[in-house]
Formats: structure tokens, sequence, C-alpha cells
């Protein structure tokens, strides 16, 4: 813990990534004093802020006030909410966009929002001008805990989530944990599921610190937010700091997430299951599934289940009907995901909470078994 020269009760943790290493600033109110803790790491006095429509009325006139009173220039483009902004037709809007204000190499992105308005901003960071400087500011708490730390951007294309992109890291990141009190309950608690994931990959005692403080998180406990950002981010940035581009261990960020994103993919990525629902159940079937194979002790999978549970997240799949649902269905998404190599689905299972680890070559007939509601064997 740090405090910062730009603000009382600021804590920061670092991404050491060398030349390319940042901070992460957590704290409540930091939108407000934005324009003081970026003049530093700015290029030059100008950027622009992406946001989306309903983040742009709450969020957007107090950090456009912050920025003017620091002497920093900035434009500010406004997206549609929601998934559907992550796509081709509109990052080539924003390109537009962005070149016709126009900007050059050293006019710093600001994305303002969830990891949607990140993924997009952060995007078209990477690409304008073969790379204009980066600043997150998230302001839901997947984006804090997760989407605008480690320099993963993209959109998605027709052909599956998340397909095109690039790392691209930021300069800083500002999570401001005021900015979630304007969140609605169903986005917090998607958010918390993949607090919950830091916990049960490497981290139990976070694990426990979550059992202990969920619920008031979850209540609106800003203390026990930004604790959970730290921790979370701390978690993040050690991974992200030994492995950046995924050729490793950075893999064990997707627990939950092999199984989460084929139930995404059966609920058509929208208002059925949000993302960090289908995290919630997929964590929940990679513990059963490494239950099933005799590595992870039984209490530990109902360990984790009773907790998300407890603060109102989903354990289970919905229930096979008229062919949707069914673990037929489920497979056939798991091998579609961009992380399948040779046709051989990657699983994170744990030997219990707090000890993940990377498996291939499952047998199908377990996967099945977990999907279909069977435990261990
Ligand atoms: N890059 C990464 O490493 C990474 C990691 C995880 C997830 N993601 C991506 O993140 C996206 C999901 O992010 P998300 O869950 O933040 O969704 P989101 O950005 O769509 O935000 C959810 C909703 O909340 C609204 N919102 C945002 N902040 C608000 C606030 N403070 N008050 C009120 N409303 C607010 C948004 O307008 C939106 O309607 C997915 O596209 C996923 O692929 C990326
Ligand atoms: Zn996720």
């Amino acid at each position: 813990m740090e405090g910062d020269a730009a603000g009382a009760g600021a804590e920061r943790v670092r991404v050491e990534l060398g030349a390319r290493g940042y901070d992460i600033h957590i704290g409540s109110g930091l939108i407000t004093r934005a324009g003081a803790l970026l003049r530093r790491v700015l290029p030059m006095g100008r950027v622009v802020v992406v946001t989306d429509e309903t983040v742009a009325a709450l969020h957007l006139p107090a950090l456009a006030l912050s920025l003017a009173e620091a002497g920093i220039r900035y434009d500010a483009v406004v997206v549609p909410a929601g998934e559907e902004s992550k796509a081709l037709a509109p990052l080539g809007d924003l390109l537009d966009r962005l070149l016709a204000l126009p900007v050059e190499r050293k006019v710093a992105v600001l994305a303002l929002g969830g990891g949607v308005v990140g993924d997009l901003a952060g995007f078209a960071a990477a690409i304008t001008l073969r790379g204009l400087p980066l600043v997150q500011v998230p302001t839901t708490l997947l984006a804090q805990v997760d989407s605008a730390v480690g320099g993963k951007t993209g959109i998605t294309s027709r052909h599956g989530k998340n397909l095109i992109g690039a790392f691209h890291q930021p300069l800083a990141v500002l999570a401001d944990v005021a900015s979630l009190a304007t969140l609605p309950p169903r986005e917090l608690r998607a958010g918390y599921a993949e607090v919950v994931k830091m916990g049960v990959i490497d981290r139990p005692d976070f694990f426990a610190w979550a059992e202990e403080n969920g619920g008031r998180l979850i209540a609106g406990d800003e203390a026990a937010r930004a604790e959970a950002v730290r921790r979370s981010c701390l978690a993040k940035a050690a991974i992200v700091g030994e492995d950046e581009r995924e050729e490793g261990r950075r893999a064990l960020l997707n627990l939950g997430h092999t199984f989460g994103h084929a139930l995404e993919a059966e609920a058509g990525f929208g208002e059925e299951l949000r993302h960090g629902e289908a995290v919630a159940i997929g964590m929940v079937l990679a513990l059963r599934l490494s239950v099933r194979l005799g590595l992870c002790p039984p209490a530990d999978a109902e360990r984790l289940a009773r907790h998300l549970a407890a603060v109102g997240l989903p354990t289970r799949s919905p229930a096979p009907s008229a062919g949707r649902w069914t673990p037929n269905a489920l497979i056939a998404h798991m091998t579609r995901d961009k992380k399948v190599a040779d046709g051989r689905i990657t699983f994170v299972l744990a030997r219990g909470i707090g000890r993940a680890f990377l498996a291939r070559d499952i047998p199908r007939a377990d996967v099945e078994a977990v999907l279909a509601g069977g435990g261990a064997s």
C-alpha cells in the first residue's frame, strides 16, 4: 500500500513490464482527480475520451472538469452502450472519428467505461497511427479487477468473441471505486465473479477474505470494494508480469472461462447470462471436473459454490431443453473456442482453492458427465 501525492486514500499497484510497466491507482473519487494524476504520465496535454452513452451521462462531466482543471485538452467520442459496440463496424466508425478530430501520435486515448469500452478504445488506440498512448479508467467492477489490467484489447468477430485484437498496455489505470455506486447490482455481482476467480487461482487467503467480506462489498462498502480491486490487481499484475503474452501461466486467468464461454455462446452473449455469471458457473464446473478426476477435495468445490451462491451468483447451468444447454451443444462451443490448440481443449483445473493448473486431454466422458450434473465417479 502506498500513499499518493495526488490525493489521500489512493493506493497503487505496479504492473512490472519493464519499459511498458505502469501504475494502477485505486481509490474513491479518482475520476475527480484524474487530471492531476495523469498530467505526469501523459506524453502531451491532450486526450480523447472514449466512453459509452450510459457512462458519459454519469461520469464524463466530473472527468472533463478534472482534465480541464489540470490544463489537459480533451475531446470526447461517445459510442452506444453494450457488447454490440465491440465489433468491426463500430470500430471502423470510432477510427474515423478519431482521425477526423484529428489525432496525432502523442494524443492519448482515455477509455472511460466497462470492459466493452476498454477493449474497443484500447484496440483503436493500438492501431490508430500504429499506436496511440492509452489510459484506462474502468467504471465496472469487472473492468477494474480484470479487463483494464494486462493489455489485452480487441473486438468480436462474427466468427467468435475477441478474435480480433492486440496487446496494448496502458500508461496508467485509474480505478475509481466511487464510480461503482451507479453500477446496476447485476453488473456488480457479475464482476465479483472475477474477484473470486483470482482467489481460486493462486490466492487462498484472498478467497477467505472474499468469503468474509464479499457480502459487504456487494452491499456497497467502498473500503471492501477498494480492497478487492487492490488484491485482484496485485494477483493479475503478478501473472501478467510473468507472462504478458499468454505463452503459459497467464492462461490460468481463464479459470471458469472454457465452460463459461460455452455457456455464454449458448445464451447468445446477451442478457440471459452475463459474462461474470457464466464464469461463476464455469468455475464451479471446473472444480467439479477436478473433483471427478480425483484431483480436488469435494469440500473445496462445495465451498466455492457456497460462496458464489451466498452473494447471489448462479452456480449451475440452465437445465437442458429443446436441444439447448445439452452437454453436446456446450462441448461443441468449447471446441470452437480460440484457446483450442490442435483440437485439444485446455482446461484450468484445481487441486483445491488457490491451486489452479492447466490440463489438456481431459476425457470427453468426464466433461460430459460434469455438464450433465454428475459429480465424482
Ligand atoms: N481485455 C480483457 O482482458 C478482458 C477481460 C475480461 C473481460 N473483457 C471484456 O469485457 C467486456 C465486459 O465488460 P463489462 O462487464 O464491464 O461490460 P460493459 O462494458 O458492457 O458494461 C456493462 C454495462 O454497465 C454500464 N456501465 C459501465 N460503468 C457503469 C457505471 N459506473 N455505472 C452505471 N453503468 C455503468 C455500461 O454502459 C454497460 O451497459 C466483455 O466484452 C469481455 O470480453 C476483457
Ligand atoms: Zn472473464
